[in-house]
């Protein structure tokens, strides 16, 4: 058994092609921008901008929303090479099968659960925080306690204080979007691209409306004075707030897990990759510079809606409830994304051996990998409705830290040892934005705390567990198949 064994590219890509375990080739590039966006924006922009801005950069927050594109546009730039390279659903764990073998693979492949399972977890709790109060505006209250989790405090309606018992709007928002995925790539994508209209429109709406609004006094100081604290304004703060408002960018990756299901994955997968990402760039920057030039960042410390509180400056509330639905349709498109690309990688690691065989079982008229989202259904549904997992939120960026550091550091492998490989999409200044991808996303990786650690360690050592009891013995590679 040979831990480092690599798999050649030619064989990836022809065991991707035909049989009864392929995919529907039906995602055309708007597809996968729409993807792209779909994943994108969610809660990092909404309520992650006020927070960042109040605490580490003050309006310097637009310059942490360049930082972090930067970072982010270095790793999009390697995942482009790499997936119109080697166009399968495995994405970064794909990558690093071919270029730093199996071993590595699989704890990428383990690690994107982090991203893709926990996040949508965690983004379904969110999801039904929304969803409960955007009823309560319009005059439907749910019972407090079917909307948390047993171990969060709620307020009854008698006043007295008592415990969640189970979160079923999280678990439903999960069940819904897994039938979705099972029934269909075209149908997901579809009603994918349908959510995006409506949160882009929102986020424009925002920054049209609010322009407006701007008090130029707000932007002074711009870069507000180091307080003696690391991370706390200054330079070293708008480092901390770009790691903080990383969470906003991640999800523009999971375009390459669709890369397997578009039709012209060479052309189309780096335009939806770096499409997605140059849009929502775009859009943070402007909603940034717009939300602190109406609301001071001094008076956002504390406030968890300061997005809310920008809108009550205007005379239009009626935009409070818009914001609330583009946030659950941020959210929703969100879940829908990472789960669909949680499946896409699960599937991979199946049809190599790692992962039992029900991951690839490929459904015969929808050719979904429909048992992958049944299993995925009960699996995250299960944590959002039972777990206080919203703390978690920070495992899916260093989840994700880490894959974009080994999709870089694969980029930089791949050119050294294939160099004649065609490669219809090239990284440019080549080696040094691969190696600036990895040093601003080690660095970011850095900044987050210890606790975040732990639990990225515990989550690989179980990864371990599995892979030394049921993969490794199981590996089609390393069994010659
Ligand atoms: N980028 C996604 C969000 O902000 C994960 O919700």
């Amino acid at each position: 058994m040979n831990l480092f064994i690599k798999k050649p590219i030619d064989q990836i890509i022809a065991a991707s092609e035909g049989g009864e375990h392929t995919l529907k080739k039906s995602l055309g590039p708007w597809s996968l921008v729409s993807l792209g966006i779909g994943a994108i924006i969610g809660a990092g922009l909404f309520s992650l901008t006020g927070i960042a801005a109040a605490e580490n950069a003050g309006p310097a927050v637009v310059l942490s929303f360049m930082v972090a594109a930067v970072g982010c546009a270095f790793a999009g730039m390697c995942y482009s090479e790499l997936a119109a390279m080697i166009p399968v659903a495995g994405s970064a764990y794909t990558y690093s099968y071919a270029t730093m073998g199996e071993f590595i693979a699989w704890i990428i492949g383990w690690d994107l659960v982090l991203e893709y399972a926990v996040a949508s977890a965690v983004v379904a709790v969110s999801w039904s925080r929304y969803v409960k109060s955007f009823l309560h505006d319009l005059g439907v209250t749910l019972p407090a306690q079917f909307a948390a989790c047993p171990f969060d405090a709620v307020t009854l309606a008698d006043g007295t204080q008592a415990h969640g018992i189970v979160n079923i709007p999280a678990m439903i928002i999960i069940v819904l979007i897994s039938f979705l995925l099972m029934v269909g790539i075209k149908e997901s994508a579809w009603v994918n691209s349908t959510i995006v209209v409506i949160k882009l429109a929102v986020v424009l709406i925002f920054i049209a409306v609010g322009i407006h609004y701007i008090n130029p006094d707000n932007y002074h100081p711009f870069i507000p004075e180091n307080t003696g604290k690391f991370g706390e304004f200054g330079l070293s703060g708008i480092m901390r707030a770009a790691g903080i408002i990383f969470f906003a960018y991640i999800g523009f990756d999971t375009v390459s897990t669709a890369a397997q299901e578009s039709r012209a994955p060479h052309k189309d997968v780096p335009i939806g990759i770096l499409g997605s990402l140059a849009i929502c760039t775009v859009l943070y920057l402007a909603f940034s510079f717009v939300l602190t030039g109406m609301v001071n960042y001094q008076a956002m410390r504390g406030d968890a809606a300061p997005v809310a509180t920008a809108i009550n400056l205007t005379p239009h509330p009626w935009l409070q409830m818009m914001i609330k639905l583009g946030i659950i349709a941020g959210f929703t498109s969100v879940i829908l994304v990472m789960l669909l690309g949680q499946s896409r990688v699960f599937y991979s690691m199946s049809r190599d051996g790692l992962l039992p065989k029900m991951f690839s079982d490929i459904h015969p008229r929808w050719r979904t990998p429909w048992r992958s989202n049944v299993l995925f259904m009960f699996f995250v549904s299960f944590f959002a409705g039972f777990f206080p997992i919203s703390k978690l939120g920070h495992m899916t960026s260093i989840g994700t830290l880490l894959a974009f550091v080994i999709v870089c550091a694969g980029v930089m492998i791949l050119r050294y040892t294939q160099p004649l490989l065609p490669r219809p999409y090239r990284v440019p200044c080549f080696p040094l934005f691969p190696f600036l991808g990895i040093l601003v996303c080690l660095a970011m990786m850095t900044s987050l705390d210890a606790d975040t650690w732990w639990r990225l360690l515990i989550w690989l050592a179980v990864g371990l567990i599995i892979y030394f009891t049921y993969s490794r013995f199981n590996s089609k590679l390393n069994r010659g198949g």
